[in-house]
């Protein structure tokens, strides 16, 4: 968490309105892994990172709703009654969809001044959609005294992406940007939404983000194909989610669906058995374990779910031929974004080095870098500001 950061929206949100604010953080995410798996009500394993997004906020006496997005000096201004989502609304949707999900759960609102800023570097993957909701759900919760408990806010923050962003995200990103707890990752049940935290010691490995910057245009809708895929094949199955079933059990209706389709259920299905396992491997120490499961994963993202690009699929097999890196993988949604990688550490600046010469000779334009820190989720700054 950047102090940087924290004083810049809180100073310009006095000098905007001339009054003392409300001020949260609230941090993006890595996943360990477990991707595709959250809206299959399978396992995750994501972590809470460093870096996220300050809001600052407070009442006004207008009964109008004033948003500033600092980074991009863009300002919005609604009223909170008919709310419904903008044709390419960007940043504006997230606002307006948090603010129409609390009010459709029956919580009272009146107007407010926010102001918002960020460090997650944008397209990466890391979540700063999950960080922006949950940042102004709490920041809500906390001003008008709503009464939401954390899991019923990240309920909310989901249904304005669903609603009003028109992504049909599962829960992984706005779990571990709320609860997040340092130094440690969170196997996350997504059916249950229990999790059990896991100190991340990686016994001389860094984690290390390599940043393909191949934006992942999302592939909303192919995203939203993807879902569309699993909860076919769970009907076909007679079963609520992917979760449920065995590979045997999807294998007796192999004959009765598409090759692509039966590859993507079971990649998912596989997905979810790694997880369990690298939370083992994690808690034996096993790293080498830790890193197959990675290459393991990404094979199946690319191979089976087919969400891997180029760019991603050239940063993991730069990896596979690198003794150093023990395990690597496309991270978050797809179609671009980070690999995550397991680097010895006193290798990590010739990695680094490498991976940037490489990438530049393939695709003529740079890759960046990402370290992360573990860190705690959602929070109010106030008190300690
Ligand atoms: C995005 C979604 C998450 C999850 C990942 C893939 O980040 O928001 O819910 O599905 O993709 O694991």
């Amino acid at each position: 968490m950047s102090e940087t950061l924290l004083n810049k929206v809180y100073s310009h949100f006095q000098l905007l309105y001339d009054k003392d604010p409300i001020l949260v953080f609230s941090p993006g995410r890595i996943n360990l892994i477990g991707e595709h798996t959250d809206y299959n009500d399978g396992f995750v394993f994501p972590a809470a990172i460093d870096k996220g997004i300050a809001l600052a906020i407070k009442h006004n006496d207008a009964n109008l709703c004033r948003a500033h997005a600092f980074d991009i000096d863009e300002n919005y201004e609604f009223q909170l009654k008919n709310l419904s989502p903008l044709i390419n609304g960007g940043w504006k949707n997230y606002i307006i969809g948090v603010v129409a999900e609390i009010l459709k759960a029956g919580h009272q609102l009146k107007g407010f001044d926010v102001i918002f800023s960020g460090n997650i570097p944008s397209g990466a993957g890391l979540s700063s959609s999950a960080a922006l909701e949950n940042s102004l759900v709490f920041a809500l919760n906390a001003l008008f005294g709503l009464g939401l408990s954390k899991t019923e806010m990240i309920l909310i923050s989901q249904k304005a992406e669903h609603n009003y962003v028109g992504v049909k995200c599962g829960i992984m990103d706005q779990y571990a940007s709320m609860f997040g707890v340092k130094d440690h990752a969170l196997l996350l049940d997504c059916r249950t939404l229990n999790s059990e935290k896991f100190k991340v010691n990686l016994k001389g490995y860094e984690i290390v983000l390599v940043n393909s910057q191949v934006k992942h245009s999302l592939n909303e809708s192919a995203y939203n194909d993807r879902r569309q895929v699993c909860e076919t094949i769970s009907k076909q199955l007679g079963v609520k989610a992917l979760r449920d079933v065995s590979v045997e059990r999807l294998e007796t209706i192999k004959h009765e669906t598409s090759f692509e389709d039966y590859q993507k259920a079971l990649y998912v299905i596989q997905e979810n058995q790694r997880v369990i396992e690298f939370s083992e491997a994690l808690q034996n120490n096993d790293i080498h374990q830790l890193g197959r499961l990675l290459f393991e994963a990404h094979d199946g993202l690319s191979n089976q779910y087919k969400v891997s690009c180029d760019e991603i699929d050239f940063l993991v097999d730069f990896a596979k031929n690198n003794p150093n890196v023990i395990g690597s993988r496309m991270m978050g949604g797809g179609f671009g974004g980070c690999t995550i990688n397991l680097v010895k550490k006193d290798y990590v600046n010739k990695f680094i080095e490498d991976v940037k010469k490489r990438y530049k000779e393939a695709f003529h334009k740079d890759c960046k870098i990402h370290r992360v820190v573990l860190s705690e989720g959602t929070r109010l700054i106030n008190n300690t500001f």
